[in-house]
C-alpha cells in the first residue's frame, strides 16, 4: 500500500484542517468526509473530490478505506473510534482520546487486538520547542527533574461557548479547561515526566455560565519522584508559564501573548556549573546559590514532522506514531484523576479506579453532583 485511503469524520474546525492536509499529503488521499452538517460536508467533498456522508457508519460500510480521522465533540471519540477499529481501519482521533479512562482502555485494547494504529491528536508534541525540551530531559541534560511549575491561562468569553454548545456540558465535552484546552498541557507534562502516581487538586467554575470547570489547580507526584504544580484556567489574561527544575539545570519559559500556538519557540536554559546536590553540600556561604550559565534556546526556525505525517508513516511503514493511544490514555487518566480529586476533595492514587470515575462522571452528567468552589 503506497497511498493511505482516508476519511474524516467531523469537518468544521479541526476536521477541516485535517481534510485539507490529507488532500495535499504525498502519501495519503482524502476519499470521503462525514458530518451531520450535510451542506458543509457536501461543499468540502466537492472541493476535495471526495464523497460526502451524513452518517459515519454508512461511510465506514460504503467506502473502501485504510484509515479514518475523527474530529468530533469529545463524547463521540470513543464510539466512533471503536466502530472504525472494528471495521479494520487505522484511527487518528482528536484529543482527548475519550472522556473516560474506561473508554480509552477499550479503544487501546481493540486497536491492539485488531493490530491497527490508534493515534491521538496531541499535536503539541510535534512543536519544535516541546521536542527540544523532551530531548533535553531524555538525554539527562537537566538531570533528574525535581520540580515543575506549569501554567496555562487564557480567557474564553461566553461567546466561545455560545458558538459551540457541546463544549459546555459534562455529557458532550467531559470537562472544561482540563479536557478542552489544557489536555495539551497535561499530555505534554506526562510525555515529559512519565507516569503520574498521585494527584491532589482543586477544580471549580469561577466565572462562566456553563456547568464544566473553568479552572483547575493540581499537585502531581510522578513515578520518577518529580513533583509538578499546575494551574489551568479559561478566566483571565493569556499567560503560558513553565519552569522545569532538575539536578543539573533549569528551563524557564513565559509568554503573555500566545498561550495556544506553537509554543515555546524560545526558552531559557540554565545549566548549573556543578550538580545542585553538590552545591547544597559544599557551598561555604549560608545563602550560597548555584552558579548558573544561562542561554536562550531558539527553536523558531526548526521544522518537525507533523502529527499527520507521523500517523501516515505509522499506518504505511509500521512506525510508532508520536502520540499513540497508550500514551494518550495516560494523559486522560491524569485529567480524570484531577477531576476526581477536585470534585470529591481527596488525594487520588494511580491507577485510577475506572468504576469510581465512571460513577463520578455519571453524577456530573445527571446533575446529581455539581462543582463547588
Ligand atoms: N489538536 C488541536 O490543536 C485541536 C484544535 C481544535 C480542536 N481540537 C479537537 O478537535 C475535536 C473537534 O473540535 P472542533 O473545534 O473542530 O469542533 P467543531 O464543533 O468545530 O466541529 C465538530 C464537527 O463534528 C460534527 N459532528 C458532531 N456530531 C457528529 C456526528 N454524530 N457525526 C458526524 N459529525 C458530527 C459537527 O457537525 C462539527 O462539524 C475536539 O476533540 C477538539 O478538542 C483539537
Amino acid at each position: 500500500m503506497t497511498c493511505l485511503k482516508t476519511a474524516v469524520i467531523g469537518i468544521r474546525g479541526m476536521g477541516r484542517e485535517h481534510a485539507e492536509n490529507l488532500a495535499r499529503h504525498p502519501r495519503a488521499a482524502l476519499k470521503a468526509v462525514a458530518d451531520l452538517h450535510t451542506e458543509a460536508a457536501g461543499q468540502l467533498a466537492q472541493q476535495q473530490d471526495a464523497r460526502p456522508y451524513a452518517d459515519y457508519r454508512a461511510m465506514l460500510e460504503g467506502e473502501s478505506l485504510d484509515a479514518v480521522i475523527i474530529a468530533t465533540p469529545h463524547h463521540l471519540h470513543a464510539p466512533m473510534s471503536l466502530a472504525a477499529l472494528e471495521a479494520g481501519l487505522h484511527v487518528l482521533v482528536e484529543k482527548p482520546i475519550a472522556i473516560r479512562i474506561s473508554e480509552a482502555e477499550r479503544m487501546v485494547e481493540l486497536a491492539r487486538r485488531k493490530n491497527r494504529v490508534l493515534a491521538v491528536g496531541h499535536n503539541y508534541r510535534t512543536f519544535p520547542g516541546n521536542l527540544k525540551l523532551k530531548q533535553l530531559i531524555d538525554t539527562g541534560q537537566l538531570g533528574p527533574l525535581y520540580r515543575v511549575l506549569w501554567q496555562w491561562l487564557e480567557n474564553r468569553p461566553e461567546a466561545y461557548y455560545r458558538r459551540d454548545l457541546w463544549r459546555c456540558t459534562w455529557r458532550h465535552a467531559g470537562g472544561g479547561v482540563l479536557m478542552n484546552q489544557a489536555s495539551h498541557d497535561l499530555d505534554l507534562i506526562c510525555w515529559l515526566l512519565g507516569d503520574p502516581v498521585e494527584v491532589s487538586a482543586m477544580v471549580g467554575n469561577f466565572a462562566h455560565q456553563h456547568e464544566v470547570e473553568d479552572t483547575a489547580l493540581a499537585n502531581i507526584r510522578f513515578a520518577s519522584g518529580a513533583y509538578a504544580s499546575v494551574q489551568l484556567s479559561t478566566c483571565g489574561p493569556c499567560l503560558n508559564y513553565r519552569q522545569l527544575c532538575g539536578e543539573q539545570g533549569i528551563v524557564f519559559f513565559q509568554d503573555e501573548r500566545n498561550a495556544n500556538v506553537h509554543v515555546p519557540q524560545v526558552f531559557r536554559l540554565g545549566r548549573y556549573r556543578e550538580p545542585l546536590r553538590q552545591t547544597l553540600q559544599t557551598h561555604s556561604q549560608p545563602a550560597g546559590q548555584p552558579e548558573v550559565v544561562w542561554q536562550e534556546v531558539d527553536c523558531s526556525s526548526a521544522t518537525c514532522p507533523t502529527l499527520l505525517d507521523s500517523f501516515v508513516d505509522a499506518c504505511l511503514d509500521g512506525t510508532q506514531p508520536i502520540a499513540d493511544g497508550v500514551s494518550a490514555r495516560r494523559s486522560l487518566e491524569l485529567i480524570n484523576a484531577i477531576l476526581l480529586s477536585g470534585v470529591r476533595r481527596k488525594v487520588v492514587s494511580f491507577p485510577l479506579d475506572r468504576e469510581e470515575y465512571d460513577a463520578l462522571l455519571d453524577e456530573l452528567i445527571s446533575g446529581k453532583t455539581r462543582l463547588g468552589l
